[in-house]
């Protein structure tokens, strides 16, 4: 069996890639994840009961196994931003890929907390390419965000575009990219970036538009809508992201590659809002603001490269996966 290494597993991306792993039964994973407070914390703790774990509370430098149908994955309670632990845990296990998803997340929160950008997603993410020099790895894939483009006057994005990251979270995402180039080069590691776009789903993170306005809608709490609703996003289905995530790890990886993971369309914040309405059967109260800070106007991913090489072209329908999202938040 072949040996996974997933960072962030209690995360969303993290949590729905080591599912789509597991279930088809072909690959060993272990999971790590610090478990900190960003977010929303039991939604973490249900992910992984969902993995087949069942505690409530997790110790430090203890291995935690999975059971019922996810019954090969193993967790630990690990800080990437310690060099010791990380690079232990990667010296003794023989990993074929590592999937790195343990980063901080957040445009707005990382102008009050830039510290915490630069500690998991600079040096945590350090201490991942260091503990790899010497490990045979077949591929590492890893998170980065559109957000590195940053106010980009094209109609969309593509690989090659110069970047023009305007936020300390988009800084950090470009630092990684640059370091992942720089050890590919120096070590002969192949690896694959991955520069997601908005992804929503099942299990999605409570801080993101769509479970947000949906949870404020329910409620009867005002939403806030920046750039008076005109605010233009690509949205993927997290079903969409983890098999084109699935094809790429599973492709002959150059030393180095940058992929776009988006839908290739793009979707006023407004409009959203209008089906985020009709699914629940309610009218929102709608606060029309100016632009937020760090907020870039529009995304739409240039997907040519990542269709060519996933040939993943099958996406979901938007309308209906925002009610499968839904439904799920409703019942969870
Ligand atoms: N979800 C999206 O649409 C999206 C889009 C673009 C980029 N990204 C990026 O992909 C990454 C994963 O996204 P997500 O939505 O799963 O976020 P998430 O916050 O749900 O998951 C990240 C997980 O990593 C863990 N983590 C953070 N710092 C850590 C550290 N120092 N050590 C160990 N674990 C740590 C957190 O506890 C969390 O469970 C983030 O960097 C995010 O910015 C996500």
């Amino acid at each position: 069996m072949q040996k996974v290494l997933i960072t962030g597993i209690a995360g969303f991306l993290g949590f729905s890639y080591a599912k789509k792993l597991s279930e088809t039964g072909l690959y060993k994973i272990y999971g790590i994840d610090n478990l900190n407070e960003f977010g929303d914390y039991s939604l973490k703790i249900n992910r992984l009961n969902n993995l087949g774990f069942k505690d409530k509370e997790y110790s430090k430098d203890k291995e935690y196994k999975s059971e019922g149908t996810f019954n090969d994955i193993t967790f630990q309670k690990i800080d990437i931003t310690d060099f010791q632990k990380i690079n232990t845990l990667i010296k003794n296990n023989n990993f074929d890929y590592i999937i790195h998803f343990a980063s901080q997340a957040g445009v707005k929160y990382s102008f009050e907390n830039p510290q915490l950008y630069i500690d998991s997603n600079i040096k945590g993410f350090t201490n991942i390419l260091e503990s790899i020099k010497n490990a045979k790895i077949k591929n590492l894939l890893f998170s980065s965000t559109s957000a590195v483009y940053g106010d980009n006057e094209k109609e969309e994005q593509t690989e090659t575009d110069t970047l023009n990251p305007i936020s300390p979270y988009a800084v950090t995402a470009q630092t990684m990219e640059n370091l992942a180039k720089v050890y590919s080069n120096k070590y002969n590691i192949p690896i694959t970036v991955l520069r997601i776009f908005t992804v929503f789903g099942e299990y999605g993170r409570t801080d993101m538009s769509i479970l947000k306005f949906a949870s404020r809608i329910k409620n009867e709490e005002p939403i806030n809508l920046y750039n008076f609703g005109e605010n233009k996003r690509d949205f993927l289905y997290v079903e969409d992201f983890t098999e084109i995530v699935f094809r790429l790890m599973n492709t002959t990886p150059k030393p180095f590659e940058i992929f776009n993971i988006g839908s290739g369309n793009s979707y006023k914040m407004k409009d959203i809002v209008k089906i985020i309405e009709k699914i629940l059967n309610k009218k929102a109260t709608i606060n029309l603001l100016e632009k937020d800070i760090g907020d870039v106007e529009s995304t739409k991913a240039n997907i040519q490269k990542m269709i060519s090489t996933s040939k993943f072209n099958n996406f979901s329908n938007l309308e209906k996966s925002i009610e499968r999202t839904i439904n799920w938040f409703e019942n969870k």
